[in-house]
């Protein structure tokens, strides 16, 4: 791959977008290979949680890359919007947690990369927006949708519609980011995490994953409905029956993972 570098560390894929020329805007290329990174992580059963970050010191992802969306058809910018949202919904629905690491600018196409992920950390350096209306268009990637559920209808009217961006410490007010932390320790707070999660059991992580992504576009009975099978199917699990066991003798969890 030549805009996204990836690297298994114990369990946890690191994908790191690799463009820091241009503040490591999304190309369209980019945006297949971080398909593609993530394609691979589904099969590979020794990755058990996701980190995705931005290269350099500055930028998270500045965006789409404006060279390419400043020659854009209608008919190429509907196809580029689709795939671009199909690609983001891989990473929502990925079955495996994904954090994103915000280390600086996430705009546009890289905030609506963020909300993709299942958890955002930033760094006290993260600067976040949607500035799309300043170009004349609005986030195509997914972004409309995911902050308007993720902030409320009122804070995405305003973010969205003024095209500003905000700070860190704004946006975990907002609850647009998880946590917020010193620069220097972004990486080692989300790699905590990650490992943190990969620790748990992977069938109940997943089907939690999985309550919840599927659970917040159903009717609320029909989403517990869901949890209730879910929570029956785990307990046919080899990972339920060692937590279960390991709590009861006192002594760590090992999971199986089955
Ligand atoms: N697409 C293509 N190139 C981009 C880019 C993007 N989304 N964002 C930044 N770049 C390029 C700049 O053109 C510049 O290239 P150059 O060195 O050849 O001139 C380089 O990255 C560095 O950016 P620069 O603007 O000089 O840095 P800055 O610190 O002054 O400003 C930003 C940083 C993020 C505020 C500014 O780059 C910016 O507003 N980028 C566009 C953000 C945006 O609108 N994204 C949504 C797109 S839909």
């Amino acid at each position: 791959m030549e805009n996204v570098r990836t690297e298994n560390r114990d369990g946890i894929l690191w994908i790191t977008i690799d463009r820091p020329k241009v503040l490591n805007a999304l190309n369209a290329k980019t945006v297949e290979e971080i398909a593609e990174a993530f394609a691979a992580a589904k099969r590979d059963d020794s990755v058990l949680a996701v980190i995705i970050t931005g290269a350099g010191e500055k930028a998270f992802v500045a965006g789409a890359d404006i060279n390419e969306l400043a020659k854009m058809t209608p008919v190429a910018g509907k196809f580029v919007s689709e795939q671009g949202q199909n690609v983001f919904l891989q990473i929502e629905r990925f079955p495996k947690p994904v954090i994103a690491a915000i280390n600086g600018f996430a705009l546009g196409g890289g905030c609506e990369l963020a909300l993709a992920c299942h958890i955002r950390i930033a760094s006290e350096k993260a600067q976040i927006g949607l500035p799309e209306v300043t170009l004349g268009i609005i986030p195509g990637y997914g972004g409309t949708q995911r902050m308007a559920r993720l902030v409320g209808k009122a804070k995405a009217f305003e973010l969205i519609c003024t095209g500003d961006r905000i700070g860190a410490a704004d946006a975990e007010k907002i609850g647009l980011v998880n946590r917020v932390v010193p620069a220097d320790e972004l990486l080692s707070v989300a790699e905590e995490l990650a490992k943190k999660i990969a620790s748990r059991s992977p069938v109940a992580v997943r089907a939690a994953m999985e309550a919840i992504n599927h659970g917040a576009d159903m009717p609320f009975e029909e989403g517990q409905l869901l949890e209730a099978t879910l929570f029956g199917l785990l307990c046919a699990t080899e990972d339920m029956k060692e937590g279960m066991a390991a709590f009861l003798e006192k002594r760590p969890a090992k999971f199986p993972g089955r």
